[in-house]
């Protein structure tokens, strides 16, 4: 009786009891809060970390967490050197150095580098931040807040505490931005103070030969050989403070950076990944798991397969078309592939029947308590989303990808804007019409350099022939219902709309005025577009919001349910792009009988699959050359078959996520041993559940990127400025 009042207040009180961290679900799994790792650090220990938790985080002085930045607003990046050097991922610098590509210097292909500081380009728009200090604020959040209130209330509480938090923290200096973040589904909130630097200069990139090297064909996948990196440079004004760009400012001069491991890497090594991963779902209940690996999954794979298969056919025909389909193909295959191992794994796993056997356990417990009701109601919140969220998805992956329509709707909100602006004199409507033209034209060269109608019709008919098998017919729109009795087929419609639009022909779209709104609004490619994203706007989605906002709500008193039901275990809030630590070993992998992958690859590998006929494994001249002569200096190892080589890649069991990109890899004694770039498709399921035996990080040794910017690019003189570990 007495356990269950208690049950009750701490049901009601604003803070849930953390669990002082004794053990966690499974070995190496968690991504834990800086702040915190003090709970953690015994455990880091025990498993070979020789430092402290100061020197991870600390506000009194420099730690580790001065030398790591949120990269833009997706990856991460680290400082390495005195003079504000910054290492992050080719594919998170890709933006900035495709940007700075011209014909004449094509920096994407060949690659780039500064050989002075007044050769680093300045990058518009792209920031780095360092996070000052982060604190738990849930007192002064809720501040206000009574638990008679409805949620409306509740949302107006936190959101002016906020405010006001945030404008109080960000007044202490320069270049200060603030957010607030709820953690465990808003029983916690943190503030999150950055110190955020605009003037980022790119330093260096190797050719996409090495960088990119695998492509797609790789991506996702062990053993791996790409040299994922990018180098860039802060800068400060005189101060040391943020400042946008000027020619006075000067490099960055950091309160701490990390120093390079030449150590080298071995199996069982301890490892931890310090970085911004960004959204996972590790405590969703068993409904929630079931419909991401049995019913989206697997129909978003589907349907990619199909517009893959498509476009592979044509790319594999045309040289032309491969080029223009190149990253929209990577950008489709990127998810598929993640999608397959995350579905896979979660099956492999059982991860549905032991989230419902951990709720039946929960439910026994919860009985007589505030928790007794949550599970039901979310059991039957998720039925009656289904069918609303599956239909959000599917018109996401089949009628949102139609380029030809984007396109059409793309340039009817464009003359909708033009005519926005109601023009009085005729000076300026000849002045609306000249900017019109130019979008248009702007807008039309962008779409119709990198379209290919045979693959957008031959995808339109495939993915809407899977919606009108896939969607059952009470959630079909009647827009595609009277389609298909007006044309007969789906691939008859198609037939209209690629034979008879007029976005099919970029001289007469060139020839439209703002004025032809009729012309562009009973186009058949418009049309569907509109009727379709109608049906989704108001049928769909508002059901969709309702919905996962009360399941979310519940999510708040399921969590602290859940840390109430087990609470030794050491719980860590899901991933929301804020900074964590994440530790493990260096460890290969077993993904199928018969199969063992160990942990690091060479340059052995790069030269096994280089083929100067494939795309994706055709290899800088350069390179060979080095290979051929043996040329590797001072970065040759010998490898477990006895080959002098280079080590290129390794992998370990830290857990990860999108957002991680980019992060430093440390070894025990807080050096840089490498750089994170990708996951082991077989363990993607590890945004929902992580399985020490397949879920692997995949890093880029420091070695190699040492390598490339000393004997491929000869930009040896960023060696210098480095700091090597003794
Ligand atoms: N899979 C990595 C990540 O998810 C790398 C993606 C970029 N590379 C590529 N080949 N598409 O985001
Ligand atoms: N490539 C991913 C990124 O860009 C990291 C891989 C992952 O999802 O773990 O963030």
């Amino acid at each position: 009786m007495e356990i269950k009042r208690l049950r009750l207040i701490m049901a009601t009180a604003a803070l849930p009891v953390l669990a002082s961290a004794s053990f966690t679900a499974s070995a190496d799994e968690g991504m834990w809060l800086p702040s915190l790792i003090s709970e953690r650090i015994g455990d880091m220990q025990e498993k070979g970390f020789r430092l402290s938790a100061e020197d991870i985080y600390s506000i009194n002085q420099a730690s580790l967490k001065d030398a790591v930045v949120l990269f833009g607003r997706g990856c991460t990046g680290e400082v390495i050197s005195p003079e504000g050097l910054l290492l992050t991922n080719h594919h998170c610098g890709y933006g900035q150095i495709q940007k700075h590509s011209s014909v004449e210097h094509d920096y994407l292909r060949d690659g780039f580098w500064a050989m002075s500081r007044n050769e680093e380009l300045p990058n518009e728009g792209l920031t780095v931040s360092f996070l000052e200090r982060m604190e738990d604020v849930t007192g002064r959040i809720l501040d206000g807040y009574s638990a008679d209130m409805t949620e409306q209330q509740r949302d107006s509480v936190v959101k002016a505490n906020s405010g006001a938090l945030i404008e109080e923290a960000t007044s202490e200096g320069k270049g200060l931005r603030a957010t607030v973040e709820a953690l465990y589904y808003g029983n916690q909130y943190f503030l999150f103070l950055y110190r955020e630097y605009s003037d980022i200069r790119l330093v260096g990139a190797p050719p996409s030969a090495v960088g990119k090297f695998g492509g797609d064909t790789d991506n996702w996948i062990w053993p791996r050989h790409t040299g994922d990196f990018s180098i860039f440079r802060i800068y400060a004004d005189k101060d040391n403070n943020p400042a946008s760009y000027s020619p006075d400012n000067v490099p960055y001069t950091p309160k701490k950076f990390f120093r390079i491991s030449l150590e080298g890497v071995h199996e069982g090594d301890f490892t931890f990944i310090y970085g911004f991963p960004g959204s996972t779902r590790e405590y969703i209940m068993s409904e929630g798991v079931r419909y991401i690996s049995e019913v989206s999954d697997p129909a978003k794979i589907a349907l990619r397969t199909e517009r893959l298969g498509i476009q592979k056919k044509y790319m594999d025909q045309s040289q032309a078309v491969r080029i223009q389909y190149s990253s929209k193909n990577a950008s489709v295959a990127n998810a598929w592939k993640k999608w397959q191992g995350e579905s896979g794994g979660i099956r492999r796993l059982g991860t549905v029947a032991a989230k419902k056997a951990y709720e039946a356990r929960f439910a026994e417990w919860a009985e007589g308590t505030v928790y007794e009701n949550i599970l039901p109601q979310l059991d039957s919140l998720y039925e009656a989303l289904e069918p609303y969220m599956f239909a959000l998805e599917y018109y996401t992956e089949s009628a949102g990808t139609v380029e030809l329509s984007s396109f059409a709707m793309k340039v009817s909100r464009m003359m909708k804007d033009s005519l926005a602006d109601t023009c009085a004199t005729q000076q300026q409507r000849d002045s609306a019409a000249a900017s019109f033209a130019m979008e248009l034209a702007a807008a039309a060269r962008s779409f119709y350099k990198d379209y290919y109608m045979p693959i957008d019709k031959e995808s339109f008919i495939a993915v809407m022939e899977s919606f009108g098998r896939d969607i059952s017919d009470g959630f079909k729109p009647q827009c595609f219902k009277d389609a298909l009795a007006k044309y007969g087929s789906v691939s008859g419609w198609a037939d209209v709309i690629f034979g008879e639009s007029l976005f099919t022909d970029s001289t007469r779209v060139l020839a439209l005025t703002a004025a032809d709104t009729a012309a562009v609004s009973n186009d058949p490619a418009t049309r569907f577009a509109r009727e379709f994203r109608g049906w989704y706007t108001t049928d769909i989605y508002p059901v969709c919001q309702r919905l996962n906002r009360e399941i979310t709500l519940l999510y708040r008193e399921y969590m602290r349910g859940q840390m109430e039901f087990e609470p030794g275990k050491a719980f860590y809030p899901d991933a929301n792009l804020t900074l964590r630590v994440a530790y493990g070993k260096v460890m290969g992998y077993s993904p199928a009988d018969g199969v063992y992958y160990e942990p690091q690859s060479t340059l052995e590998g790069i030269m096994e699959k280089d083929n100067p006929e494939i795309f994706d494994y055709n290899i800088p001249q350069r390179l060979r050359d080095i290979y051929a002569a043996k040329d590797y200096g001072r970065w040759a190892i010998t490898d477990s078959k006895g080959n002098t080589t280079v080590p290129v890649c390794f992998i370990a069991t830290n857990h990860t996520s999108g957002g991680n990109s980019g992060s430093p890899v440390i070894n025990a004694d807080g050096d840089l041993m490498g750089i994170n770039f990708d996951r082991v498709w077989e363990g993607t399921m590890s945004d929902i559940v992580f399985d020490p035996d397949y879920c692997r990080n995949i890093c880029l040794d420091i070695r190699y990127v040492l390598f490339i910017i000393d004997k491929v690019a000869g930009a040896d003189h960023l060696l210098d400025e480095m700091v090597f570990a003794e």
